[in-house]
């Protein structure tokens, strides 16, 4: 469910006018729904009900400081995994006392950082960093709360680069090691245990590998909680998001003509597989989710260039590339694309959706059928809002893309459209050359 829609024949985000936003600040742009982001948080929570719940906003998936914001604003921590986030988190007004921090090559600085903002909780991923983060605490005088990431070693069932929880990524500790991993923690006197941790993938869509590894992981967490008194077990994040037909799923109707057995993954039958299994623990159950708050709840904003009409195949160039939206080049991920103005008296049209990019992979979609459409005219990638701004980038020297932030009708730029002077403000002539 999501607040993008068509309102007579013009694409929408809440009450605002998306061809609207893009002729006031330019293609390509990203646009955020916070109604969804907040029926997002809330859906998981609902879900999840029965336990008690600390969600961490996995923002690797969307660090704007205005999606962060709103999150913390509904009460949320976040899942972060550098310092850079850490400081973002500040930046937003948010503390980090609720966020917990990830990833397997944390340096000094960046623990030092966490410590300083009185950190929930340490995700560790190896037997030296335990090493390193007690070190560091040492220095400062404090203890550090830790939770050990252990690799159930479950199959999630996803794209090859995002999945975490096989033993052969390098996430995380197996289980047969955990035990004496957690015996090496205890030892260390700067440490303090406080939790245990997995995360097994990305864009999960069934519960089946969830399950799996709570069942795995679910005994061994309350024999930590016997013997050392930690007080909550992460499940980690992963929970997948619609895709294909992602502007219909915005509609309660969509979820309804879905046959039982193919409807996809939602937080009501996440947390109906999951509660009954996590319940007995005692624990306070962290969850990690970043695509699903955040994925459905935005889009990218791009205009036509030309449609360039080849032998057999057209080409719809557009004026957004791989370097504003690198995830159909990078994991062969689909994005529903949809016209901002609809016209239903038009013809569909086949063709490769193009960026003007030097290079064949600046693909976002191939023999994709669309209403025809012309040069000058306005088109919405569909479900952009996670692993979009963030995995940007500056390709061909084009600017990072502005974003914008939705709510009910009101908008406001949420990051302004990088200018050519930000873009090589760190460069320089070296002398040598002069
Ligand atoms: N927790 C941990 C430890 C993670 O590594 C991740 C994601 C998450 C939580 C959040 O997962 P999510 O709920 O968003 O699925 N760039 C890729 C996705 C990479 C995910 C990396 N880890 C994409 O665009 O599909």
């Amino acid at each position: 469910m999501h607040h993008f829609h068509y309102t007579g024949q013009n694409l929408t985000c809440e009450s605002v006018d998306l061809a609207g936003v893009a002729q006031l600040y330019g293609t390509p742009t990203y646009v955020y729904s916070a109604a969804t982001m907040a029926d997002n948080y809330t859906r998981l929570a609902k879900g999840l009900a029965g336990l008690d719940v600390q969600i961490c906003f996995a923002m690797k998936a969307n660090s704007n400081l205005a999606v962060l914001r709103h999150f913390a604003n509904l009460g949320a921590g976040f899942d972060l995994v550098s310092g850079g986030e850490i400081r973002r988190v500040q930046a937003a007004g948010a503390n980090v006392q609720r966020s917990v921090f990830a990833g397997v090559g944390k340096t000094e600085a960046e623990i030092k950082l966490a410590l300083a903002g009185g950190i929930f909780a340490f995700h560790v991923e190896s037997e030296p960093e335990l090493a390193r983060i007690n070190h560091v605490a040492g220095k400062l005088g404090v203890k550090a709360p830790i939770a050990i990431r252990i690799n159930p070693d479950v199959d999630a069932h996803t794209h090859a680069k995002i999945t975490t929880g096989k033993s052969d990524n390098k996430f995380g500790i197996p289980m047969k090691y955990a035990a004496a991993a957690y015996e090496a923690a205890a030892k260390y006197p700067h440490l303090l245990l406080r939790g245990v941790q997995m995360h097994i993938g990305s864009q999960l869509t069934s519960v089946a590998p969830f399950v799996e590894a709570v069942e795995k992981v679910a005994p061994f967490a309350a024999e930590l909680k016997a013997k050392y008194g930690i007080t909550y077990f992460s499940i980690g994040g992963g929970m997948g998001i619609v895709y294909r037909d992602a502007l219909a799923s915005g509609q309660q109707a969509w979820w309804d003509a879905q046959p039982a057995d193919q409807r996809p993954l939602t937080p009501e039958t996440y947390g109906a597989a999951l509660v009954p299994l996590l319940k007995p623990l005692g624990l306070k159950i962290l969850l990690e989710h970043g695509r699903f708050m955040v994925g459905n709840a935005g889009v990218l904003l791009a205009r036509v260039e030309h449609l360039k009409r080849g032998a057999g195949k057209n080409f719809l160039v557009v004026d957004a590339a791989m370097n504003d939206l690198v995830r159909p080049a990078m994991y062969d991920s689909y994005h529903e694309i949809v016209p901002l103005h609809r016209d239903t008296a038009r013809r569909a049209l086949v063709a490769d959706v193009v960026g003007p990019i030097c290079e064949s992979g600046d693909c976002f979609a191939k023999d994709r059928s669309i209403q025809e459409v012309g040069e000058g005219e306005l088109l919405a990638f569909m479900s952009a809002g996670a692993y979009g701004y963030v995995m940007a980038s500056r390709y061909n020297t084009r600017s990072m893309p502005a974003e914008v932030m939705v709510k009910g009708s009101a908008f406001e730029l949420v990051n302004a459209r990088e200018t050519f002077e930000q873009v090589i403000a760190g460069e320089k002539i070296p002398a040598f050359l002069k």
